[in-house]
This record gives structure tokens, sequence and C-alpha cells, in this order.
């Protein structure tokens, strides 16, 4: 339970001291009931709220799906754009941040959030909730490099990166492979692909543990997740491979 001028200032429908307003001049029910009182507590994940008789989506948490275009910086503020300035003002509430980075010229799949336990919960490696990424090389890697990665190596500068799954999904000069970490240190997959012998052109994040990027999301667009589809993040990563194998 927690005070409803507070719960409603969070989902970033209006300020505390606007939402305090709102609450005077009864223009605030819970529950079907008028709130005049600011310090009225309501469950906020079970309860009935509107704001002159519009309904109001209360959560405690919001996370939301985007679709990282290039040149947009994961950040939720500094200089450049960043993946949080992208955010609609209808998802948009104080305390926003992308749970994970993903490097400027890297595009898709960024989880932003207000809920710093679930961030850091799909970000520990030692949860291991795999982040599948498609990565288009320079040149093919040879089978022995792959299984190097796969492997686990140390680079040069002493980083030591655990084993990835590694998949080619497209042969060729400039082969599109897929490749699945669960850590994500700086520049990982570049940094793992350049290890190998080869560069990564272009980089996108497809999924985060079991859950992939909305194809229906353009470049620069997002989306709230849902109950379900947020299970699917910390659920079982590797159907993808276990299908296969
Ligand atoms: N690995 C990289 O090298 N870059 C990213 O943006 C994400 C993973």
């Amino acid at each position: 339970m927690e005070r409803i001028d507070k719960i409603l200032a969070r989902q970033g429908i209006a300020s505390r001291r606007e939402v305090k307003e709102l609450i005077k001049q009864g223009r605030v029910t819970a529950e079907g009931a008028v709130v005049t009182d600011c310090a009225f507590k309501i469950d906020e994940d079970n309860c009935a709220v509107t704001v002159d008789g519009k309904t109001v989506a209360v959560k405690k948490y919001i996370y939301i799906m985007m679709n990282k275009p290039k040149g947009v910086v994961s950040a939720s503020a500094g200089e450049d754009k960043t993946v949080v300035d992208l955010v609609p003002a209808e998802l948009f509430r104080k305390g926003l941040f992308p749970a994970g980075r993903l490097d400027k010229d890297t595009t898709g799949f960024v989880l932003i959030t207000d809920d710093g336990d679930f961030a850091h919960k799909i970000l520990s490696p030692k949860n291991h909730v795999y982040k599948t990424y498609l990565a288009r090389l320079q040149r093919p890697v040879p089978e022995n490099e792959m299984k190097k990665l796969e492997n686990g190596i140390t680079l040069l500068d002493g980083t030591s990166l655990k084993g990835a799954k590694v998949e080619t999904v497209e042969e060729g000069e400039q082969p599109l492979v897929k490749i699945m970490i669960c850590e994500g240190k700086y520049h990982q997959v570049k940094r793992m692909f350049a290890a190998a012998g080869s560069r990564v052109l272009e980089l996108h994040r497809q999924k985060i543990g079991g859950l992939s990027l909305d194809a229906g999301l353009s470049a620069g667009e997002c989306r709230e997740i849902t109950p379900e589809e947020l299970k699917k993040i910390t659920g079982p990563v590797f159907s993808d491979f276990d299908n296969k194998n």
C-alpha cells in the first residue's frame, strides 16, 4: 500500500504537486469512490483508479520494449539523444533507464524500465539470461574459431569471456551469425569476433532471454511489455538451440 498522490505522480500523468491539486479538486477516484485525501493509501498492483473519469493503469513498475535505432545512446540522460528520450509521453515516467547498454551503432531490443531489481536480475551473468544478437560479419569465421567462442575466450587485455552460443544463419562472404551471450562486457560481441579474426559490420539485438523483439516495431518505436512476455525473459532461454540439437 502506498500514497495515491505518490503513485499517480510515478505513473507520469502529472507532477506530484499537480496530482495533489487534482485530488483536492475531487477529480480522482479509487475503487469507485472520490478520494480527496492525498495521503490515502492504495494497493499499487491492484486498484482501479480514475482521473477525470479516465482509467489510469496504476502499476508499480513499467517495462518497455524498444527497437533502438542507430545513433541513439543507451542511457537515460546525456548530451546525445538517448533511448529514454524516445519513450512517448504515455509510457514515460520518472526513473526510467535502459537495462543494459547497446553501442550507439547497434540496433534492436532495449528494455527500458524503472525496476532496478528486475534490471539487475536480467543483467547479472549468474542468472543466465542470454541476449541474442545477429551480427553481419566482414568475413567468415573458421569453424575452429567459432568453437573457441563457444568455449569461452580471454582477450589480449586479459578480459575473460564466458562461452557463447554461436550459429551461422546465412553463409557467404559476409555471413550473418547469431550469437547468444549472458554477459554485457564493453563491446563484447565486436571484440569476440575481432578475436576470431573478423569484424562486425552490423549488430542487432533480437532477443532478451526468451522474448523476441516485436517485428512490428520500427526503429525508434516502443511498446509496453505484457506480464506474460515479462515471464519469457527470465524463463527457459535455450529453446532455439534445444529444438535444433
Ligand atoms: N556487444 C557489442 O559489441 N555491442 C553491443 O552493442 C552489444 C553487445
